[in-house]
Order: structure tokens, then sequence, then C-alpha cells
């Protein structure tokens, strides 16, 4: 019988990654599923930090594995810029299209070959007294314009690494399995099977 997974996430897309990797492995709920609230956390500049702070939210509530997860985007030309700000880069109210369209115009000058970008996720996991990070990244480069209508966030400026389409371009089935997310998922299914 699979352990219980708490994911402390209230979005259903990172929700859906979750239990389509680790399905057999363990068996994924998500906090509002268990009619946990949802919890308001405090980010700072670090993902691990980020991504602990989500899982520790609900540690007094919930007796079992926890894990929760961090991700941004990191563009090369600009220091590694927005990162672990991702979300709030340009203000939290900003939408998403807006976003792409103000980091796009902070790249106007800069060519191809200097665009390079990747997405990072991270993910902290409670076990017991023991903390374990697993870490995903996903290479590629920054478009000149936003292509595309699947995906979220980042995804129609976003071109992974030995694609010529945007994130948003490939769709999920194929975004599903290159992405950084994927990634971390996949070293923590890993780590569930060996313990
Ligand atoms: P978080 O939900 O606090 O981890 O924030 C993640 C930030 O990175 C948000 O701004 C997302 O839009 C962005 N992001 C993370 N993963 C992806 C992705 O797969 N596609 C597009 N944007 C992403």
């Amino acid at each position: 019988m699979p352990s219980k997974l708490l994911v402390a996430t209230g979005n259903e897309g990172k929700l859906r990654e979750f239990k389509k990797v680790l399905c057999g492995v363990a068996d994924v709920v998500a906090p509002h599923e268990l009619s946990l609230p949802p919890k308001e956390v405090k980010e700072g500049t670090s993902y691990a930090e980020n991504a602990l702070a989500k899982a520790r939210a609900y540690r007094d509530q919930f007796d079992g594995l926890i894990c929760g997860e961090d991700s941004g985007l990191e563009v090369d030309a600009l220091d590694t810029r927005p990162g672990p700000l991702s979300a709030r880069y340009g203000g939290e109210k900003t939408s998403y299209p807006e976003k792409c369209r103000m980091l796009l115009k902070e790249l106007k000058d800069v060519p191809l070959y200097e665009r390079t970008s990747r997405f990072r996720a991270t993910i902290a996991l409670i076990d017991g007294d023991e903390v374990k990070t697993f870490e995903g990244v996903l290479e590629g480069w920054i478009g000149f314009e936003p292509r595309g209508t699947e995906g979220f966030g980042y995804d129609p400026i976003f071109i992974p690494k030995g694609f010529s389409q945007t994130n948003a371009e490939l769709g999920l089935v194929i975004k599903n399995r290159i992405s950084h997310r994927a990634k971390a998922i996949g070293k923590l299914a890993e780590y569930l099977k060996s313990r």
C-alpha cells in the first residue's frame, strides 16, 4: 500500500503532475482534498527554503510525508533574475502576458545567443525528522515574442533546448515529459521507491 503524501499546493496543474508521475508510488493528496485550508507562506530568495516553508506550514495538521515545491525562471542576461521571485516579477497582481512582455522588453537588445535561460524546480520533502530536497532543470532560451496558448506563466516565451517551439506551443504532453518539475518529481519518486 503506497504511503500517503501531502503535496502542499493549491495549484491544480502542479498537483496533476505530482499525481501522474507518482502514480503507484505514493497516494498523493492536496490540502483541499483533506479539507485543510490554503496557507499563505512568505517566500524568500531560495527555492529550497520556499519549498520547505510550504511543506512545514502543514506539519501540525498532517502526520505523514509532506512536500512543497518552488520553481522559477532564470535568465542569464539578467543575472538569473527573476529566479525564485518569478511569481512576483513586475508585481504580484500583474498578469502573465504582461510579465512576459516586460521580460521581453528587458531583453530587447539581447541577441539570440545571449538569451539562454532555464526553469528550475525544487521539491522539499519532510520525511519524519528528515528533510530531503530534489531538483529539476529545463534548459532553453527566451524567444523574441510570445507564442502558443497552452501551459501557464512564462511558457509562451520559453523555448526548451532541442526544440524550435515555445513550451506553450509544444503542449502539455511534451512539456510534462521534459519539464523541470517532472524531473524533480521523478527524483522524488526514486527516493520514495527506495525508502
Ligand atoms: P511558485 O508557484 O511560487 O513556485 O512560482 C513559480 C513561478 O515560476 C511562477 O511565476 C510561474 O509562472 C513560474 N513557473 C514555474 N514553472 C513554470 C512552468 O512550467 N511554466 C511557466 N512558468 C513557470
